[in-house]
């Protein structure tokens, strides 16, 4: 009993030292890939725009606008997004539309190297990206970063579109800490059944603003939008940063509302119904979301108080929109959008629903997992999908990882680590 006891501990300790090793030989070895890339030093001006000119666009680009549409005189799809993808909002479904679209546009991804993030928690550089040479057209990047507007900006053409999407602080503070509780080792210390309550009940104690990876605990939307989330929530500082950002991004999305945002999303780049059509990726088992009580939730928003400002500033511009873009109208379009869905939900998924882990039959569309636990759901393809539909249906249920995969995205240090946490159980 005792023997058993001492192994697991034992065990437990291993497994740490392990992440802790990975996580300090992980940018070590980036800076090696990285270093002469860092010499060329010559700098060509972005283009204004990266749309396929006339005449030399691909045959499923022209297929996209019908003639109906030109007599209509509606605007031509807008192909160059960047998409600040924040951490736990919803985010890996809006990243499988852009994927989708980008891919049967054949527009030109920046995409990360080695890994599936712009080398995340730093601050993004445009020599992160894949292939950046001066002066290349990019049309999308999407994948996660910490955004750094004047880096950003020399990747991608002067007319993109911005956007970034953001979720109730709270909420979204319970996710991060389950999610990545784990890997922030301010975290092993705290004792009892419920960690996350047990933190909020003193944060401050438990709080160290250089704690490894202690971003994840405080302030993340602020984090991620490339600010610095320690602030005092009345610093002036903060209100001059959310400016800076509403400046910055042409949409703000809420997860709360993602399909009145989609909508807003579509009417902005003038892309169409079927490029929107979605299923939820990424989502957590309903049983492992414990719902916050009225207490809890009114510490997390007052421990994450500038990510609630945040998030109040920009409800209260989405809601504006909405009016600007009319109720009825908005209310018709989320209803045909989910209509649609629905229809496309019978036709793809095996039995309606997602699933969890050991339930998906093809390894293929297994979904990342939370450390220690397989939390997140995934789907099985509908066995008597017909050939016509089962590649669109295949691309709309791919977890992540395996998308990026199969559009040549090297993801060899993200593969080493999965493979490493299989070996130690993890
Ligand atoms: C062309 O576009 C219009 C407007 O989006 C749509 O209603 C119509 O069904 C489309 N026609 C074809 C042939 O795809
Ligand atoms: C967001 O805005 C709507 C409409 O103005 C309002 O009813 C709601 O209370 C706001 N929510 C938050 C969290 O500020």
């Amino acid at each position: 009993m005792l023997q058993k006891q001492e192994r697991q501990r034992w065990q437990f300790w291993v497994k740490r030292v392990t992440v802790g090793c990975l996580l300090i030989s992980v940018p070590l070895f980036y800076a090696l890939s990285t270093i002469q890339i860092n010499f060329d030093t010559t700098e060509l001006p972005v283009p204004l725009s990266c749309a396929p000119r006339p005449g030399q666009s691909s045959s499923s680009s022209r297929q996209y606008t019908n003639s109906s549409q030109k007599d209509n005189n509606v605007c031509a799809p807008k192909v160059d997004i960047m998409f600040m993808k924040t951490h736990k909002t919803a985010s890996s479904t809006f990243i499988n539309i852009l994927l989708r679209f980008g891919e049967k546009l054949n527009l030109k991804f920046a995409f990360p190297k080695s890994r599936n993030d712009f080398f995340y928690p730093s601050s993004f550089q445009r020599t992160y990206v894949d292939a950046y040479k001066s002066g290349t057209c990019f049309n999308i990047m999407c994948n996660h970063m910490r955004f750094n507007a004047p880096e950003v900006a020399k990747v991608l053409p002067r007319d993109t579109f911005y956007i970034t999407i953001l979720r109730d602080p709270a909420e979204l503070f319970e996710s991060s800490f389950h999610y990545f509780g784990h890997v922030v080792p301010l975290t092993w210390w705290i004792t009892g059944e419920d960690k996350m309550a047990e933190f909020l009940r003193d944060p401050k104690h438990y709080f160290s603003p250089d704690g490894f990876n202690s971003f994840y605990l405080k302030n993340l939307l602020f984090f991620d939008l490339g600010q610095d989330n320690t602030l005092d929530a009345d610093d002036p500082h903060v209100e001059k940063r959310i400016r800076v950002i509403a400046e910055r991004f042409d949409l703000v999305m809420l997860m709360e509302h993602f399909e009145e945002s989609l909508i807003l999303f579509k009417d902005s780049v003038c892309w169409q119904m079927d490029d929107i059509l979605f299923f939820k990726l990424n989502s957590r088992m309903k049983s492992t979301i414990p719902k916050l009580t009225p207490e809890l939730r009114a510490k997390a928003l007052q421990w994450n108080s500038i990510d609630w400002k945040l998030y109040k500033h920009f409800n209260l511009t989405f809601w504006k929109k909405v009016e600007a873009y009319g109720r009825k109208h908005m209310e018709d379009d989320v209803a045909e959008l989910r209509r649609r869905n629905a229809e496309l939900v019978k036709l793809c998924i095996e039995g309606g629903h997602s699933v969890e882990a050991a339930s998906i039959h093809d390894a293929a569309m297994q979904p990342w997992q939370p450390i220690g636990e397989k939390s997140i759901e995934g789907y099985n393809l509908n066995k008597n999908v017909n050939k016509a539909n089962e590649e669109m249906c295949r691309k709309m249920l791919i977890p992540e990882l395996q998308y990026l995969t199969d559009l040549g995205v090297n993801l060899w240090l993200t593969k080493l680590w999965g493979r490493v946490r299989k070996i130690i159980n993890w």
